[in-house]
């Protein structure tokens, strides 16, 4: 046995087998294997990269487009309208930017206006399953590959969940992490975005679907309270299905990489807080109230959000102009000289700016404030005017757009921005890892009619008087 007594150390040390070539051996031996071992552990590290494999956007059939004739003939047919609420109808409609082609909810198309918890969950499950089943045939992933789920779905939630309904369906990994994230308003797709990386920089090699959507059927206004009645003129069916995963193999087969979400809220104030809430009205009749502080409280809330956005794309010369004239602007007021604030120009890093469509003073206000231009805006309006205001999945329509535009060039900035009830606001920025060719894509919910756009909207004033943003 070979068993060395610690008196004997330095003498074994210094044995004649242990020559100076045997120790530069070792030492080598040790260096490699300490680079194997930060090797192994550099692998193990998560990747932070989360890329955007492909999405899709539910298209409903032709059958459930809806003029806005028919929109009104039905209210008037379900016999819940005032003289008064007809008007309102008839104004909103006429001037919110909507076109006769976006998408009711089958309830809408009978006779009676009785929905029942069957047939909510019949719009929610044709949007979500049709969604889903297209975006597995496009991107080619197997259900068993798909680690984390997240839904959102602001008003519509059923026990099981939402969540729980696309698991059972599609028998996902019975290790599958999932989240139901309900009430979180328009702003909650990007929101999802955000969760969603946040689990991917912890789980490797993984797979996160989200699915966004919105359910209209059981959510129509049948009392007398204008503001409540607004939901019912703007609110139309969509939904959309993305792939994200942190896979380093996806890098050159995924459209985007996600640079920065960024989200802000409002909510401890109490006059952002209110200004959109469900509840009932006097009558005890439930619906979504949008009050006239919408308008105040979303660029307020909106506003820290772009400058955000701003800190992190925006080049060092627009952010040195930004602050020189902060500086000088300070000194100036405590002097009651007014200077005008300087804003950034945005459109020099962006290459396409998709805001959430809800809301079309709201999109008179950013476009005026940022000095966007129209075509800066087209993705957005042309969404609302196609498909109406589908809630949380109104900006992948957008990027559906702009794909079918064929402007999606590789390298080029993406920014999809959402706000919401809470009040809430949200900023995904992406790059685009190749241009799109939109050429084989049938899938897009444009196809076959892109030509047809940028149509021309004409449309008035609001009729619903907001506060001014101040
Ligand atoms: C991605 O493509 C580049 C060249 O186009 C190639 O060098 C690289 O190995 C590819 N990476 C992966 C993970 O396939
Ligand atoms: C609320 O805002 C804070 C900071 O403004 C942000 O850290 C947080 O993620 C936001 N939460 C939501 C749900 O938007
Ligand atoms: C905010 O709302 C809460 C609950 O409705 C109320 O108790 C509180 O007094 C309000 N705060 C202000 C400043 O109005
Ligand atoms: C912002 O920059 C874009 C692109 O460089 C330019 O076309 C546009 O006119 C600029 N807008 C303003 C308001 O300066
Ligand atoms: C758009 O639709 C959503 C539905 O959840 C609603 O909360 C939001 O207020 C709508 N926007 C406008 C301006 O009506």
């Amino acid at each position: 046995m070979f068993i060395i007594n610690l008196r004997d150390l330095p003498e074994f040390l210094t044995h004649p087998v242990l020559n100076s070539n045997t120790i530069v051996m070792m030492y080598l031996a040790l260096l490699m294997g300490i680079f194997l071992l930060l090797c192994f552990v550099t692998n193990k590290k998560p990747s932070c990269k989360v890329y955007l494999i492909d999405f899709v956007c539910y298209k409903p059939p032709d059958s459930q487009k809806s003029s806005k004739e028919f929109v009104l003939k039905q209210a008037t047919l379900h016999g819940y309208m005032t003289e008064e609420t007809l008007d309102f109808m008839k104004n909103v409609l006429e001037r919110c930017g909507i076109g006769d082609s976006a998408y009711l909810a089958e309830t809408f198309f009978k006779p009676t206006y009785e929905p029942l918890m069957k047939d909510s969950r019949r719009e929610i499950e044709t949007t979500i399953f049709s969604s889903v089943d297209m975006l597995l045939r496009k991107t080619g992933v197997t259900t068993d590959n798909i680690g984390i789920l997240i839904v959102n779905c602001c008003i519509y939630s059923p026990e099981p969940s939402l969540s729980s309904i696309i698991v059972n369906r599609y028998k996902l990994n019975k290790n599958i992490i999932t989240y139901n994230l309900v009430g979180m308003g328009c702003s909650a797709g990007l929101l999802a975005v955000g969760l969603a990386k946040q689990l991917l920089q912890v789980h490797q090699n993984s797979y996160a679907l989200v699915v966004s959507t919105e359910s209209i059927t059981e959510n129509c206004y049948v009392g007398k309270d204008p503001p409540k009645f607004l939901i019912n003129c703007l609110f139309r069916v969509g939904g959309a299905a993305i792939l994200l995963s942190n896979r380093p193999s996806d890098h050159n087969t995924s459209k985007y990489q996600l640079l920065d979400t960024v989200h802000v809220n409002t909510s401890s104030s109490n006059r952002s807080y209110n200004s959109i809430i469900r509840e009932e009205d006097n009558e005890g009749l439930p619906g979504v109230n949008i009050n006239r502080d919408l308008l105040a409280t979303a660029i307020s809330t909106i506003k820290p959000n772009l400058i955000t956005v701003g800190r992190l794309i925006l080049p060092i010369k627009e952010k040195l102009y930004y602050q020189i004239n902060y500086f000088i602007r300070k000194v100036m007021t405590s002097r009651n000289i007014h200077i005008q604030q300087y804003i950034p120009n945005y459109s020099n890093s962006v290459d396409h700016f998709l805001p959430h469509v809800g809301g079309k003073p709201v999109l008179d206000d950013l476009q005026k404030t940022l000095r966007l231009s129209d075509v800066v805006m087209e993705a957005s309006r042309m969404t609302l005017y196609r498909f109406g205001n589908t809630s949380s999945s109104s900006t992948w329509y957008e990027l559906a757009y702009v794909e079918a535009k064929g402007r999606v060039k590789r390298g080029d900035m993406v920014w999809q921005l959402a706000f919401g009830s809470g009040f809430k606001c949200s900023s995904v920025i992406w790059r685009a890892m190749k241009s799109v060719d939109y050429g084989c894509d049938d899938d897009n919910p444009w196809t076959g009619e892109i030509d047809q756009f940028p149509v021309q909207v004409v449309c008035g004033a609001f009729p619903v008087d907001f506060a001014p943003s101040g």
